[in-house]
């Protein structure tokens, strides 16, 4: 953003005790996730995919990829928790449930973030056993430097470094969640 003396201006953000600063702007974002939506798009042509958001985390990036995409989707929605405040707790809670039929079907598991990857093996723990035809992830971020699991995320929208970053769904303890563009926690 310019100030009045068309200086660029860089915009922290205060999050409760922690300043924010700015990482990957609103338009970085949307330019992203309309190359991932036509990759999704050209692998399933043909199908009819269910995609499943892992709230809270994943609404923002859910909503603005699903409107690009052009298949005959079915979008389900599963909440999880393991954060507290900029930690995870190492536990994973499921808080709402799966409802659908997910034998034989094509799954799209769509995660705001990949961090130790304890939560994709809980996912595919959880979903496995249901027997789908198959089963893939995407995920806006993945900080691939700590990511330490079998199993591969299928789709990425960003690489990032291991810093604990806010907004476009992402939350600082609940607050932050609403931020049009990522932030990442000032050093
Ligand atoms: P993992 O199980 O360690 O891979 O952590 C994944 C979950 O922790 C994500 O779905 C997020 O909800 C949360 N998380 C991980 N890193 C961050 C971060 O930098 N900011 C906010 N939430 C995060
Ligand atoms: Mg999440």
């Amino acid at each position: 953003m310019r100030n009045n003396l068309g200086i660029l201006e860089i915009k922290m953000r205060k999050i409760k005790d922690k300043n924010f600063e700015p990482y990957i702007s609103e338009t970085e974002i949307l330019k992203r996730i309309e190359k991932l939506a036509k990759k999704i798009n050209e692998d399933y042509a043909g199908q009819s995919p269910i995609f499943i958001v892992v709230l809270n985390g994943a609404f923002m990036f859910a909503s603005d990829l699903l409107k690009e995409i052009n298949l005959d989707a079915r979008i389900s929605f599963l909440k999880l928790a393991s954060y507290q405040g900029t930690k995870s707790t190492g536990k994973i809670e499921n808080l709402i449930g799966l409802n659908e039929n997910l034998q034989n079907q094509e799954i799209i598991i769509l995660e705001d973030i990949v961090d130790t990857g304890q939560t994709v093996s809980y996912l595919y723990d959880l979903i496995l056993p249901h027997k789908p035809k198959s089963l893939k992830i995407a995920s806006l971020l993945l900080k691939s430097e700590i990511y330490q699991n079998k199993y591969p995320i299928d789709y990425i929208g960003f690489d990032v470094p291991n810093l604990f970053f806010v907004g476009y769904g992402l939350d600082y303890d609940g607050f932050g969640r609403n931020l049009k563009s990522i932030y990442h926690l000032k050093k």
